[in-house]
């Protein structure tokens, strides 16, 4: 317990010094509660108030897809470059490092296989289990479109409606059909139903047409996924123009993972995040970093 007596006089008021009350540096995220800040910030990092995730979750509707068949070997070498990891429970528990202290945001929507209808998802983790493995977010694929597209909403607002109870944001992530146009008109409605409908922030795919009005309709941030496996500049630019045109960072996996070099890539990556690096500076860091072995 304190000393009642004989304790120093206080007197350090700065009378002259206003209390601050800073803009959180998030997009749309002023209204939200600090634990959710605080989780908002070990994705995004602070300084750039961009993220660059890495995304390893496939498995839960892919199986041992090229690149993670062996997660332990491949993947938790590469943790030190991430912001933040986005993978299932059952890879965390597995095979995760506890040490690992970033952000972890953990894909919380499952049911089909690639063998069935993928639209047909539900919530696939509990609360309770996601407070237990201390996540930053929990992640939910929506099919706006799509065949059980109803379905796949009400897995969003309910995970929201949990979340916003315990303060951990939902990232909601649009899933773009086999049958789908993959336009900026599809990926607007896309994210903004997922933002107007209480995701604190949104996973989309870039399209090289006016991409930059989908990220100027949606009213929290934007990260884009990679998408399958592209020649490293062609990813690089990618990330680059997504950046430019308003993205917040990247959830990138196969672009990283299934590269010839995945800890050069993302590390390029991350100077393209972070640093606005151009895709031609950034490949020729890659190359550096590779023939460095
Ligand atoms: C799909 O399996 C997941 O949502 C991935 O996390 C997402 O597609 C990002 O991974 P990639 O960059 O490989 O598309």
């Amino acid at each position: 317990m304190a000393d009642l007596d004989g304790n120093k006089e206080a007197s350090k008021y700065h009378l002259d010094t206003p209390a601050t009350s800073e803009a959180f540096m998030m997009k749309g995220s002023n209204a939200l509660d600090w634990g959710m800040k605080n989780r908002m910030s070990n994705i995004f990092n602070p300084e750039t108030g961009r993220t660059v995730m890495l995304a390893v979750d496939h498995g839960y509707f892919m199986g041992p897809t090229t690149g993670l068949e062996r997660i332990d070997v491949t993947i938790v070498p590469l943790l030190k470059y991430a912001d933040t990891l986005m993978c299932t429970r059952g890879i965390l528990r597995s095979t995760v490092p506890p040490t690992f202290t970033k952000g972890i945001v953990m894909r919380a929507s499952g049911g089909p296989s690639i063998l069935s209808e993928l639209s047909n998802e539900n919530i696939a983790v509990s609360m309770e289990d996601a407070i237990r493995m201390n996540v930053s977010a929990m992640a939910v694929q929506v099919y706006v479109g799509g065949k059980f597209e109803t379905q796949s909403i009400h897995n969003l607002t309910r995970l929201v409606d949990m979340g916003n109870r315990y303060g951990i944001p939902v990232l909601g992530v649009t899933a773009v059909g086999r049958d789908m146009a993959r336009d900026a008109k599809y990926m607007r409605l896309a994210s903004r139903i997922c933002a107007e409908l209480g995701a604190s922030y949104i996973k989309t795919y870039y399209v090289e047409k006016d991409f930059e009005t989908v990220t100027a309709s949606c009213p929290v941030p934007i990260v884009i996924a990679g998408g399958k496996k592209l020649p490293e500049l062609d990813a690089l630019t990618m990330a680059h123009n997504a950046i430019q045109q308003g993205a917040s960072g990247v959830d990138m996996g196969r672009n990283i993972f299934q590269s010839d070099a995945p800890a050069a890539m993302i590390q390029a990556v991350r100077a393209v995040v972070h640093q606005d690096m151009k895709p031609k500076d950034a490949l020729d860091l890659y190359e550096t970093l590779k023939n460095e072995g």
